[in-house]
């Protein structure tokens, strides 16, 4: 069974709507295999986000994402990576179809509340990051 790896972010953990987020989550039929509450160092962040370095938006990031804690997640379902996107919608809420986890909590474009792996490829290398072999 497919896996990827979701990411509940810091504006979300503060804002105390876990909850709302993994009932989302358990609602469309992921399976939770791995779970937990951490906060990502800035060396994690840079090797998570690596691909994204020198971009404008990269330091603003790694500074969310070491802000506050978060809640990293394996889920697995029928093409698990496809399916989570879709769950969570675009980057942007404003762009992000109705009932996704980004249309219903994000903030903006860079606090958007929740991450998801964006090929099998990759859900292997971040499961790998925050969770080990
Ligand atoms: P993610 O990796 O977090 O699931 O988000 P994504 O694939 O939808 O978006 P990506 O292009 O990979 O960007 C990673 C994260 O960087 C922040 N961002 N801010 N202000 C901006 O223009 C901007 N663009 C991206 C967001 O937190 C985004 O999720
Ligand atoms: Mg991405």
């Amino acid at each position: 069974m497919e896996q990827t790896l979701a990411l509940i972010k810091p504006d979300a953990v503060e804002r105390n709507i876990i909850g709302k987020i993994l009932a989302m989550i358990e609602n469309d039929n992921f399976k939770i295999r791995h779970m937990k509450l951490t906060q990502m160092s800035e060396q994690l962040a840079k090797t998570f986000y690596a691909i994204h370095e020198g971009k404008s938006f990269y330091d603003k990031l790694i500074k969310y994402m070491t802000s506050g804690s978060i809640i990293a997640l394996v889920l697995e379902k029928e093409n698990a990576v496809a399916s989570y996107r879709k769950l969570i919608g675009a980057t942007d809420p404003a762009k992000a179809d109705d009932n996704t986890i980004r249309k219903l909590y994000a903030l903006d474009k860079s606090f958007n509340s929740v991450h998801g792996s964006d090929s099998v490829e990759n859900a292997k290398i971040e499961i790998s990051i925050m969770f080990g072999d």
